[in-house]
């Protein structure tokens, strides 16, 4: 499964990415909005730190759609441009595609349009799981649905699990068989967290540290100087 971060923040995905662990940005206007930066310069610094960043269009037709998704897919190759599921969407990807622009149908709801999204040729298909929760119903079952739906057919669209609220959600994605997760940071960075692990380190710590006159130490003094490890350890 790859992780993508949902975010319109370049240091966000700057530390994510550092960690090895991170494959693509999502972006969408409301992110972008809380970002004090011109889109195209987060957009393509974005570009520099990961393979895929995803930049939506805000027109509502298909000629302002076509416009946007050329403007917004000529900012660096890594971009694939977010198009919402509606019928005016539809015939901007019918038009992008056939100049190699990816596109990745956002606002899903449903398995039939999961369905249309496929038939479409799209890159990407974003079902939105937590806002589906939000109002009562079950975003995962829309998953599930969506994963059955495309299995007989060996569709090409990869399905991009959003609107992902906690870690579980990243799981149960990840369960099904969902080909990417997209999450804010704050779930991002709650994947990495057990409290046992921290338990675990502590204690290992403190064992060693009390025993260190006897096992010396693994790096040698200047070794411990370069990497600033120099009296870290020592009470
Ligand atoms: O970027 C699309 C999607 O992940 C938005 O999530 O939390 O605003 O429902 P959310």
């Amino acid at each position: 499964m790859k992780f993508f971060l949902d975010t319109g923040n370049v240091e966000e995905v700057r530390r994510a990415a550092e960690l090895g662990v991170l494959d693509g940005v999502t972006t969408n206007p409301t992110l972008l909005a809380k970002e004090n930066k011109p889109f195209r310069e987060a957009l393509v610094e974005m570009c520099g730190l990961v393979d895929i960043v995803n930049g939506e269009v805000v027109a509502t037709d298909a000629a302002g759609m076509i416009a946007e998704a050329r403007e917004i897919a000529a900012l660096h190759p890594n971009i694939v441009v977010k198009i919402p599921m509606t019928p005016e969407g539809f015939k901007a990807i019918k038009a992008v595609r056939r100049e190699g622009i990816r596109v990745n149908v956002t606002l899903v709801f449903s398995p039939a349009q999961a369905l249309l999204v496929a038939k479409a040729g799209a890159y990407f298909v974003s079902p939105f799981l937590g806002r589906l929760d939000d109002i009562g119903q079950d975003g995962m079952r829309l998953l599930r649905e969506i994963m059955e739906v495309y299995r007989p057919y060996n569709f090409e669209t990869q399905v991009l699990a959003a609107s992902l609220r906690h870690p579980m959600h990243v799981i149960e994605a990840a369960k099904l068989g969902a080909h990417i997760a997209t999450m804010p940071y704050k779930v991002f960075e709650q994947l990495f967290k057990h409290p046992l692990t921290d338990k675990g380190l502590d204690a290992f710590l403190k064992d060693w540290e009390k025993a260190r006159a006897v096992l010396g130490d693994i790096l040698p003094v200047e070794a411990r100087l370069a990497v600033g490890q120099a009296g870290k350890n020592k009470k």
